[in-house]
C-alpha cells in the first residue's frame, strides 16, 4: 500500500504523472478554481464598498492579491507555506505539513506538486479560507455563495419532483406494508447517491445541476451501483424501530449544497416518517470547501428558500424541516475536522469529541467522494480489499459511505470487476456514472 497520486518527483512530473486525473486536477482544475474565486470577489466590489465603504475596497485588493499569489505558488510548484492565521485548526495543518517532510528525501521541502493529490487540494481550500480571514471586513464572505445557489435554481424541476414525491408518500405511510416501507427507504437511499453526481469542484465551478426527476431515472441507473449494501442499512433501522420508546439516531456527513442536500433533507425525512430513527444529526462544514459542500449558511439559507417557495409541496418540506430543527429531531452540527486533510482513521486522536460524537449513533450516512477518499485513506488498495480493512482504526459506529465515483480509489468490488471496468472505461472511476453504497459495521 502506498500514498495515492504524490507527485514525488517534480522533475519527472510529466512523465510520471501527465495524463493523470490528479496531475490534471493540479495543473488545470484547481487554478481555474483559484481564477474564477478572484473574479468573484472582483464583481462583488461595489457590495463591498456599499456595506463597508473605504474599508471594503481595501479588502477586495488584499484578498484579490492574496489569491494571486496563491495561483502563482500553484503553478510554479513553489514549496507549500505554512498557515499563519491563528485559528484552533492551525496547528493541526502545520503539524501535517511537517509530517510531509519526512516523507521527502532530506533537505527537499513539500511543494504543490509534490505532495499528495488529496492534501493539496484540501489546502488550498484552507489557504481560500485564509485570504479570506485576513481581510476584514469582508471575511465572512462565500466566494462560493453565488454557485451554490445558482445550483440550487438550476435543480428547480427536480426538487420539486422530489418534495412532492415525499408529501404524497408520507400521506400513504399509515397504509404501507413493511416491504413497501422498504422499497421506498431504497429509493429514496439511491436519490441520495446520485444527488452526489451534482458537485461543483469536478466541473471547476460550472453548472452541474440535476434539470430532470432523478425518480424515473432510477432504476436504469442500478447497473452503476457497484456496491448495493442496502439490505445492511434496513436491517439496522428496521430492527431499532422495533423497541418502543427506544431512540435511533441517524448521523449524515453531508457533503454538496444544492441538489444534493434536498436528497439528503429528503432522505433524512422518510427515515423519520417512516419510523426507523427518531434523530437525524447533519454535520456540515465549518467554512467554504470544495466549492459546493454544504456549509451553516448554506444548510439555513436552502431551508429557507423551500419555505418561501410559490409550490406547496416545496415550502411544506421547508416548514416540517424547520421544526424538525425547533424540536431537535434534526440537530445541526460542525466541526473542524472535516475541512483537515486528515485521514478518517485519524479522528479518534485528531478530534476526539466528534469521534465521541459520532459513536452515539446507530449509523453514520457518510456522502460524497472526498469523504471516500479519506475513510480509505486515499491509498491504492486492491479492488478487493474489504471496505472494513480500508477503514483501518475508523470505527465509530455502524457507516455506509454513498458516493459516486470521482477519484481513483475504490475497494470493496467482487473480484474481477474493477479490471474489467478498466480495460473497457478508462475514466470510470473519476466520471462520477458509477457509485457505492457501502456498508461497514461496528467493530
Ligand atoms: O475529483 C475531483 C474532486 O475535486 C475530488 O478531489 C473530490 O473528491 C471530488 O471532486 C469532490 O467530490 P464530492 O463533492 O463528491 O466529495
Ligand atoms: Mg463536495
Amino acid at each position: 500500500m502506498q500514498w495515492m497520486n504524490t507527485m514525488e518527483n517534480a522533475v519527472s512530473l510529466s512523465a510520471r504523472f501527465e495524463g493523470s486525473f490528479a496531475y490534471y486536477t493540479i495543473k488545470d482544475r484547481l487554478p481555474k478554481i483559484l481564477t474564477q474565486v478572484i473574479d468573484t470577489i472582483h464583481r462583488h466590489k461595489n457590495k463591498f464598498y456599499e456595506e463597508h465603504g473605504e474599508a471594503g475596497m481595501e479588502a477586495e485588493k488584499k484578498a484579490i492579491s492574496f489569491f494571486s499569489k496563491l495561483r502563482n505558488e500553484m503553478q510554479t510548484d513553489k514549496p507549500i507555506l505554512p498557515l499563519t492565521s491563528d485559528w484552533p485548526d492551525t496547528h493541526l495543518w502545520n503539524q501535517y505539513l511537517e509530517q510531509q517532510r519526512t516523507l521527502l528525501n532530506e533537505g527537499e521541502e513539500p511543494s504543490w506538486f509534490r505532495s499528495p493529490w488529496l492534501y493539496v487540494e484540501c489546502y488550498m481550500y484552507r489557504r481560500i479560507q485564509e485570504g479570506m480571514m485576513l481581510s476584514p471586513p469582508i471575511a465572512e464572505f462565500d466566494v462560493f455563495g453565488a454557485v451554490k445557489n445558482e445550483s440550487f435554481f438550476q435543480s428547480q424541476q427536480a426538487i420539486i419532483a422530489l418534495c412532492t414525491h415525499l408529501q404524497e408518500r408520507k400521506r400513504d405511510i399509515p397504509s404501507l406494508s413493511k416491504e413497501q416501507c422498504q422499497e421506498e427507504f431504497y429509493k429514496l437511499l439511491q436519490v441520495s447517491l446520485w444527488g452526489n453526481k451534482c458537485d461543483l469542484s469536478i466541473s471547476g465551478g460550472q453548472d452541474n445541476s440535476q434539470k430532470s426527476s432523478i425518480l424515473a431515472s432510477l432504476e436504469s441507473l442500478k447497473p452503476f451501483v457497484l456496491v448495493d449494501d442496502m439490505v445492511s442499512l434496513w436491517n439496522i433501522l428496521s430492527r431499532s424501530g422495533t423497541e418502543k420508546d427506544a431512540k435511533t439516531r441517524v448521523d449524515i456527513v453531508l457533503d454538496n449544497a444544492g441538489f444534493e442536500l434536498i436528497t439528503d433533507f429528503i432522505l433524512a425525512d422518510a427515515i423519520l416518517s417512516l419510523n426507523l430513527a427518531t434523530e437525524i444529526h447533519f454535520h456540515a462544514k465549518c467554512f467554504p470547501w470544495f466549492v459546493s459542500d454544504t456549509t451553516k449558511r448554506d444548510f439555513d439559507w436552502t431551508i429557507q428558500q423551500l419555505l418561501a417557495a410559490n409550490h406547496r409541496w416545496m415550502s411544506k418540506c421547508g416548514q416540517t424541516w424547520k421544526e424538525n430543527l425547533k424540536k431537535g429531531s434534526w440537530v445541526y452540527h460542525e466541526n473542524l475536522f472535516w475541512t483537515l486533510p486528515h485521514e478518517f482513521w485519524s479522528m479518534e486522536g485528531v478530534a476526539p469529541d466528534l469521534y465521541a460524537e459520532l459513536k452515539k449513533s446507530n449509523l453514520v450516512l457518510i456522502k460524497g467522494d472526498l469523504n471516500y477518499r479519506k475513510l480509505t485513506g486515499d491509498r491504492k488498495w486492491d479492488f478487493t480489499t474489504p471496505f472494513s480493512q480500508a477503514l483501518k482504526t475508523f470505527h465509530p459506529a455502524p457507516l455506509c459511505s454513498i458516493r459516486t465515483l470521482k477519484a481513483d480509489v475504490q475497494v470493496g468490488l467482487r473480484p474481477g470487476v474493477g479490471e474489467k471496468l478498466s480495460a473497457a472505461e478508462s475514466d470510470w472511476m473519476v466520471s462520477g456514472k458509477y457509485g457505492v453504497i457501502q456498508f461497514s459495521p461496528a467493530m
